[in-house]
């Protein structure tokens, strides 16, 4: 059967045609509570979200590019630019999951204006269909704010990486009761504020399980439990990308092992002269 391509003149993206699948929506996630476990993973590039979009429910432009794409020491410096620059490549590249990105950290804290403001700048400018922001009880505000005014957002609690200077560190959150319950509260009050999902990130797991008890929405585990309503990883992290690999995250390959090989192999054949072959080289005809 042979693929056509129809214009698409609100996104600039040129469609399939037919298309490969039919793109989920904000609701259709919804209703995945308690259901099938909703399946997401990272994605900054076109070509990972192509790789990645026919076996995820939702692909999440995370800020984590900072330190994965930028080499930055946190997500701290990440800019609602670099966010737009990725969140756009990776609807481009994708047609099956919701695309959801990450509010960097700066462009919504200081109220329900300044959120919108660059929450609508997302949507606007990369087509996704949804944005995620960090924040339990402080940020239940401003998640209703945006609800309200049809701005899908998926909250974030537990261990928060924007906030690493005040946490003083990536350590998953409440070993005492009061951080657990504090946690739980957070969790049911952006949940109440409208979500449409929730980011558990970093926590003891009977938290987890309290927490996805406690909300209406879907919960999506990350360091939290496998009784969440869906799981997350970085992908370069499952991938096997960096030589680190935190507690909560399972490397399903070694990629960075790979690659290596790979580029150690073309370095000794172009060294060697045995790359390129008549195989890779032009010849004019005889
Ligand atoms: O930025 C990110 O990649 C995230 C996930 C780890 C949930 O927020």
């Amino acid at each position: 059967m042979s693929i056509t391509h129809s214009l698409d003149t609100s996104t600039s993206r040129a469609h399939p045609v037919p298309a490969p699948m039919k793109r989920l929506t904000v609701p259709k996630i919804q209703k995945m509570k308690g259901g099938e476990p909703i399946v997401m993973l990272t994605a900054y590039t076109a070509r990972m979200a192509q790789l990645l979009d026919p076996h995820c429910d939702l692909l999440l432009v995370g800020d984590s590019l900072g330190q994965v794409i930028y080499g930055l020491p946190s997500t701290v410096p990440v800019t609602l630019e670099m966010m737009c620059a990725h969140g756009a490549a990776v609807v481009r590249g994708s047609y099956h999951a919701v695309v959801a990105v990450d509010m960097p950290f700066g462009s919504y804290e200081a109220g329900p204006a300044q959120a919108f403001a660059s929450a609508a700048r997302i949507l606007k400018e990369t087509g996704a269909a949804a944005v995620k922001l960090e924040g339990g009880e402080a940020m239940a505000e401003t998640v209703a704010f945006l609800t309200q005014r049809g701005i899908p957002v998926i909250g974030h609690v537990g261990l928060t990486p924007q906030a690493v200077n005040a946490l003083g560190g990536y350590g998953a959150r409440g070993k005492t009761d009061a951080e657990a319950r504090k946690i739980v509260a957070d969790a049911k009050a952006v949940a109440e504020a409208g979500c449409f999902a929730l980011v558990l990130e970093g926590v003891m797991e009977e938290i987890a399980v309290a927490a996805t008890k406690a909300v209406a929405c879907p919960t999506i585990g990350i360091g939290a439990s496998a009784q969440c309503d869906g799981q997350v990883l970085v992908t370069e992290d499952m991938l096997g990308m960096f030589e680190r690999t935190p507690r909560f995250v399972k490397r399903y390959d070694d990629l960075a092992v790979r690659i290596g090989d790979a580029a150690a192999a073309y370095a000794a054949e172009v060294r060697g002269r045995a790359f390129p072959t008549e195989e890779q080289i032009y010849r004019k005809p005889k």
